[in-house]
């Protein structure tokens, strides 16, 4: 095995072989909302870019999207579920408090060998889990991974609550990593760095009231959602400078800028102050709203899917989110 060899160990990178998605059946539009709380299609619209959200219904939870993600994640691969031995589920919305969310989609899935656990890094947890996967692959320890982001927020929102239930919605992206040699330049495919960060400082901004060992019970999101605002540009914007200084590469060769969808005014403040031009982000807020761990693999899959983003490009993505947690990584594609 090669994780016992540690000479002459050859280069590895971690290489995107296929990406998927799932959203729950039921599509709710602002207007909708309007009738719940009182809130406005004109407010969501022009403080957040969401125009609808999909919330899952009976029989949808957390794990039955992230296995049809992870399905059509290997399908655009044109690989085997026997393929994996690697499971990441990036969630905060898990199906049950145990276990994992990703044993039950390497079940579903009909994967038995390998490992598969969760990653829970709030909305960052989707560049917390590509970060995770690279590391098991190109140490060569194992050599292909499902990474999935997968939610369920609208189960833990407060719908009385106006400032946070309009903003969040549910659905599940799944990308497909292989261990593959390179020689290590920055035109070869694959994860070429990534840089994660946390601040516990922060964490009474944006959090869930309640869990098994505090409440014994699920809890709903709480959010002072000016202040997480305050702090977002500037953290995304430092993990980024992170990802072009340790790769050589800069903004200028950037093909795609796919950030964590919370809100249409953070996406643009950041991509403005890192002088990243508008055609090159990717922006699927008004579609699907946050969905958390979710949003940055969904957005992915629409811009793989409508052809923008294609082999060879050169991707950034990045997060922030409860924690705080914030990261970026960049990817040859
Ligand atoms: O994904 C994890 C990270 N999360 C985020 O990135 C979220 C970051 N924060 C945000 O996106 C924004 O702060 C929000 C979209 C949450 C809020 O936008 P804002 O421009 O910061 O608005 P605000 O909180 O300052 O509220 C402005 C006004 C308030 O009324 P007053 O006090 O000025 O009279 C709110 O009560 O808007 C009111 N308001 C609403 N009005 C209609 C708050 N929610 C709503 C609503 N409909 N749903």
């Amino acid at each position: 095995m090669s994780q016992f060899k540690f000479g002459n160990r050859p280069l590895l990178r971690s290489v995107v072989k296929g990406v998927g998605s799932a959203l729950p059946k039921r599509l709710v539009t602002n207007s909708e909302l309007e009738k719940q709380v009182d809130t406005s299609d004109d407010w969501i619209v022009q403080r957040t870019g969401i125009r609808q959200r999909y919330l899952a219904g009976e029989g949808e939870t957390t794990s039955t999207l992230a296995t049809q993600a992870a399905i059509a994640a290997l399908a655009d691969a044109g690989m085997d579920v026997q393929d994996i031995d690697l499971v990441i589920v990036a969630t905060s919305t898990p199906d049950y408090t145990f276990p994992a969310t990703a044993t039950i989609v390497q079940a579903a899935l009909g994967i038995t060998r390998g490992v598969a656990f969760d990653v829970q890094a709030v909305c960052s947890g989707f560049v917390f889990g590509v970060a995770t996967a690279d590391k098991y692959l190109t140490s060569g320890s194992h050599k292909c991974a499902l990474v999935i982001g997968a939610e369920t927020f609208s189960r833990i929102l407060d719908w009385k609550d106006r400032t946070t239930c309009v903003l969040f919605g549910d659905g599940a992206g799944a990308i497909v990593l292989e261990a593959q040699e390179v020689t290590g330049t920055a035109n070869e495919r694959g994860v070429m760095t990534s840089h994660l960060r946390s601040d516990g400082r922060h964490r009474a901004k944006l959090f869930v009231d309640g869990g098994p060992s505090t409440t014994q019970t699920v809890g709903h999101l709480r959010m002072e959602g000016r202040e997480v605002f305050r702090h977002a540009v500037g953290m995304v914007t430092d993990v980024i400078m992170d990802a072009f200084a340790a790769t050589g590469t800069s903004v200028a060769e950037l093909d795609w800028f796919v950030p964590h969808q919370a809100n249409r005014r953070i996406i643009d403040a950041s991509a403005d102050k890192l002088s990243i031009a508008p055609e090159k982000v990717v922006t699927t807020v008004q579609l699907h709203g946050n969905t958390s761990a979710a949003s940055i693999p969904l957005a992915l899959s629409v811009a793989k899917a409508d052809g923008r983003i294609k082999q060879g490009d050169l991707v950034m993505i990045e997060a922030m989110g409860g924690g705080f947690t914030w990261g970026s990584a960049l990817i040859r594609w």
